[in-house]
């Protein structure tokens, strides 16, 4: 497998999270607002999101597996590491990398939601277009994108290309000499 055709450039993707983070901005003002990643996938967009949010946030993570490493979710999602504190009462908004069958999103919203929380939105970079096996409601997306294996920014595939700035398409083949095309 090898890095293909790039989906989403860096510039694309800094672009869109600004523009995320102004309406998250506006949306939330005068709220206690939580952001809650999912680990691992989600790290770089929580990064960069929070940084284009002009609010006092506050910040959480939460790491899931689904079991087996194949490119296919198996539905059956896994807390590897749970929120730190309670989220009763507060506005918790959920940030993820991509959302592809969407039954991750459909465990982890039934999950929280039993918590409590006063709000439950969730801001995902990538939405797979026309795929989802149940319903999400994604109050924030910032790119709709086909049904491709996609690697970077944050995404990976066996554990690798997690750091690649852009989103790119896997591809069958060799893999190149270097990891970063331009
Ligand atoms: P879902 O449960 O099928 O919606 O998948 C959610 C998780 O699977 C995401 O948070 C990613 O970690 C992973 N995933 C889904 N599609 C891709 C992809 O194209 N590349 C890399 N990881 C993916
Ligand atoms: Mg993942």
């Amino acid at each position: 497998m090898r890095i293909g055709r790039v989906l989403v450039s860096a510039e694309q993707i800094q672009h869109r999270l600004a523009a995320m983070g102004a309406e998250i901005t506006a949306d939330y003002r005068g709220k206690d607002l939580l952001l809650v990643a999912v680990l691992k996938g989600a790290f770089m967009v929580m990064a960069d999101l929070s940084r284009h949010i002009g609010l006092p946030v506050d910040m959480d993570f939460m790491a899931v597996s689904s079991y087996g490493e194949s490119t296919r979710t198996s539905g059956v999602v896994r807390i590897i590491k749970d929120l730190d504190r309670e989220i009763s009462g507060r506005h918790v908004l959920i940030v993820e990398d991509i959302i592809d069958s969407g039954l991750t999103l459909q465990y982890l919203r039934r999950n929280l939601e039993v918590r409590r929380p006063a709000s439950l939105e969730i801001a995902a970079l990538l939405l797979k277009t026309g795929i989802q096996m149940v319903p999400v409601q994604v109050r924030y997306v910032g790119f709709e994108i086909p049904a491709d294996f996609v690697i970077g920014y944050g995404l990976d595939h066996l554990g690798k290309y997690r750091n690649l700035p852009y989103v790119a398409v896997m591809e069958e083949g060799e893999e190149g000499a270097s990891p970063l095309p331009s």
